[in-house]
């Protein structure tokens, strides 16, 4: 079998019974998984477009609303204070900057976001409502994530696609930490201070898991959108009906143009082959 890359140090040293520990322990192979999925692959080599980067941006905006919507809502749950930064991590303000840059002040209608986000979003909600303590998995997975190897991507991004300034890229940007590793330890900190009973720290733990596994879902998603939409560009005209189930817009004028292009593109097809 193939053996994949990671750029994350191999830690071999004991897992202790810190929150912090145990769940960079149970994430290691998911986070090895996540970075070697096709996306992030192209995304490491610098084989990032412009309209790649703006499609991951879409999800990333509906993620990270739902996330800290439910962080701000939950701000004083015992399982959530200690690890509440908006001031230092809060994303979607910076993710809204970065998409009126990109789309223009129109920008919330052109958001499109495949399934496997909608359904991460979903998870968000459903936690926030009735299991908050569940939301630090979900904090770690993406902020840690953000201010360790997204702060490479960062500089990827602003390369591949040709951006000279700081603009568009405030995603990559923390300007409340001045140290990101001395943050983490902070940050690492407030997790293992919360009180989680053992089946609390259990499900906790599979709940960062999942949380992998939505984002790897994510960027699956949209590397099919990605190569449906390049290929329908090349393709003669009998292979252009691959629509993936992914390809659900958020907004429902979006929803309702794609079903009349599909819808169009079904007719289409059965005059074709008739
Ligand atoms: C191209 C893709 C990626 C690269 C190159 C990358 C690289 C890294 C590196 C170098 C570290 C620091 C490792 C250490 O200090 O031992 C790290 C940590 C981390 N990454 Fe990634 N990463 C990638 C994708 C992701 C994704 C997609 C996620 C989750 C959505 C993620 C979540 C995390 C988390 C939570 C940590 C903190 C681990 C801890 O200290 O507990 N990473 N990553």
């Amino acid at each position: 079998m193939e053996t994949m890359k990671s750029a994350r140090k191999n830690d071999t040293e004991e897992v202790g019974s810190d929150l912090s520990e145990q769940i960079k322990a149970i994430t290691k192979d998911s986070h090895v998984r996540a970075e070697n999925t096709q996306l992030m692959l192209n995304y490491q080599k610098g084989q990032i477009s412009l309209r790649e980067y703006k499609l991951l941006l879409c999800s990333l905006y509906e993620i990270y609303k739902a996330l800290e919507e439910e962080l701000d809502r939950n701000a004083s749950h015992p399982g959530v204070a200690p690890i509440y930064f908006p001031q230092e991590l809060a994303r979607l303000e910076s993710l809204e900057r970065d998409l009126e840059y990109f789309f223009g002040p129109d920008w919330k209608k052109k958001i499109i976001v495949p399934a496997a986000t909608q359904r991460y979003e979903q998870r968000l909600r459903q936690i926030g409502r009735e299991n908050p303590t569940l939301l630090v998995a979900h904090a770690y997975t993406r902020y840690l994530g953000d201010l360790s190897g997204g702060q490479v991507l960062g500089k990827i991004t602003q390369k591949s696609i040709g951006l000279s300034g700081k603009e568009g890229l405030s995603f990559f940007l923390f300007p409340g930490v001045t140290s990101p590793n001395r943050f983490k330890q902070l940050y690492r900190g407030r997790m293992n201070s919360i009180d989680l009973t053992e089946e609390e720290r259990k499900d906790v733990l599979e709940e960062a898991v999942s949380a992998f596994e939505f984002n790897i879902q994510v960027f699956d998603d949209l590397q099919k959108m990605l190569s449906f939409t390049t290929e329908t560009a090349t393709q003669p005209k009998s292979h252009r009906l691959n629509l993936p189930a992914a390809m659900i817009p958020s907004s429902p004028i979006m929803q309702f143009t794609m079903g009349m292009c599909v819808a169009l593109a079904t007719v289409g097809m059965g005059i074709y082959a008739l």
